[in-house]
């Protein structure tokens, strides 16, 4: 048995898990920042750093006492080193260095956006090859994996993330940040009324783009306005989800036809939406030899356990740093 603690704080979000062999969660303690950012609209990069800081040293010990693991029960220190906010990546990082250092362990370096996919672990185990949609506030990326921590970025966005484009339209509605989960409820409730363009539905590439649906909606709302006409904003909600909905699941569609793959993995923080999980499930039924696997919703959102998830794959592979370790706040596949 192999445990691990890992340590994610690359956005607003301070958390700490202890993950045995890659997919046991023995503890996952999470502290969001979330209040403090919604009356900016947004992450603050500065209070976020401040926050972390604040944080760390209690979601650690929190994580040790859920799990009743004692450090020198543990195998290896997984870290997130990027993509991120420098200033908050940078907190994580120092935590996980003075832990290894002070434990005699050996570091693990991880990029969160293999965390997010790496997560699925916590449903079922993925079979290779495996393809992955990646949908989170800063990545959209259709992902191919040929095995266990190979990553070949098939289409990405273009401009706006999905997750980005919910909570930009939800800052034009109104509501707190992040909306996502918020427009996917709204959505439940409104019945589209209008068609926003699926954007690049007949170019051939795997990539997305968001910002002309964002746009349209801008344009739809200010429209409106100029006219004194109310907007219903559930079904303006049920519209635009539709349309991010249908882009995401037919790139989807087109890069399994060309990949036949064993596993598909639906993660990060977007991955929760429900429209899109239940419409991803209804077109898999084309793929009878491709298993659905999408990332529990708990570990769907950033959270140190798919840290640790991922953590486990460089852990076999041999994938170690040293004390230098520095943050990769650009960091990709
Ligand atoms: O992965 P994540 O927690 O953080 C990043 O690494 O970006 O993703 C956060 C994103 C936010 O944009 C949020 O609005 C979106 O995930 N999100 C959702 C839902 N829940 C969270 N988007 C659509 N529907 C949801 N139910
Ligand atoms: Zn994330």
């Amino acid at each position: 048995m192999t445990k691990i603690i890992a340590f994610e704080s690359s956005a607003d979000e301070t958390s700490v898990a202890i993950v045995e062999d890659g997919h046991t969660v023995l503890s996952n303690s999470v502290a969001t920042q979330i209040n403090s950012h919604q009356r900016f609209g947004g992450i603050v990069p500065e209070v976020a750093s401040r926050h972390h800081i604040e944080w760390i040293s209690r979601v650690l010990d929190d994580a040790l006492d859920q799990a009743q693991v004692k450090p020198d029960e543990l195998d290896a220190v997984a870290v997130t080193y990027g993509p991120g906010l420098v200033g908050s990546l940078l907190v994580g990082l120092m935590g996980a260095k003075t832990f290894a250092l002070a434990h005699d362990l050996p570091i693990i370096p991880v990029n969160h956006l293999a965390g997010h996919i790496a997560a699925a672990n916590f449903n079922q185990p993925i079979q290779y090859p495996a393809l992955a949609l990646m949908v989170s506030g800063g990545h959209t990326e259709l992902v191919l994996m040929p095995k266990q921590n190979q990553f070949q970025v098939l289409g990405e966005t273009r401009d706006d993330a999905a997750g980005e484009s919910f909570d930009k339209v939800g800052r034009l509605l109104g509501l707190a940040y992040p909306a996502g989960k918020e427009i996917d409820e709204m959505a439940h409730r409104g019945t589209a009324q209008m068609k926003f363009p699926t954007a690049m539905a007949h170019e051939d590439n795997y990539d997305f783009s968001f910002s002309g649906l964002k746009s349209a909606v801008i344009n739809y709302v200010h429209h409106a306005q100029q006219k004194n006409e109310t907007i219903n904003a559930d079904n303006l909600a049920c519209a635009f989800q539709n349309a991010v909905v249908d882009a995401l699941v037919g790139r989807t569609q087109k890069a399994l036809a060309n990949y036949p793959v064993r596993s598909f993995i639906l993660a990060g923080g977007v991955a929760a939406n429900s429209q899109l999980r239940e419409a991803l499930q209804t077109m898999l039924t084309e793929f009878p030899e491709t298993t659905y696997i999408p990332v529990p919703i708990q570990y769907s959102g950033d959270n140190a356990a798919m840290i640790g998830a991922a953590g486990f794959w460089n852990y076999q592979d041999h994938v170690f740093a040293g004390l230098d370790l520095n943050t990769n706040p650009g960091l990709d596949f």
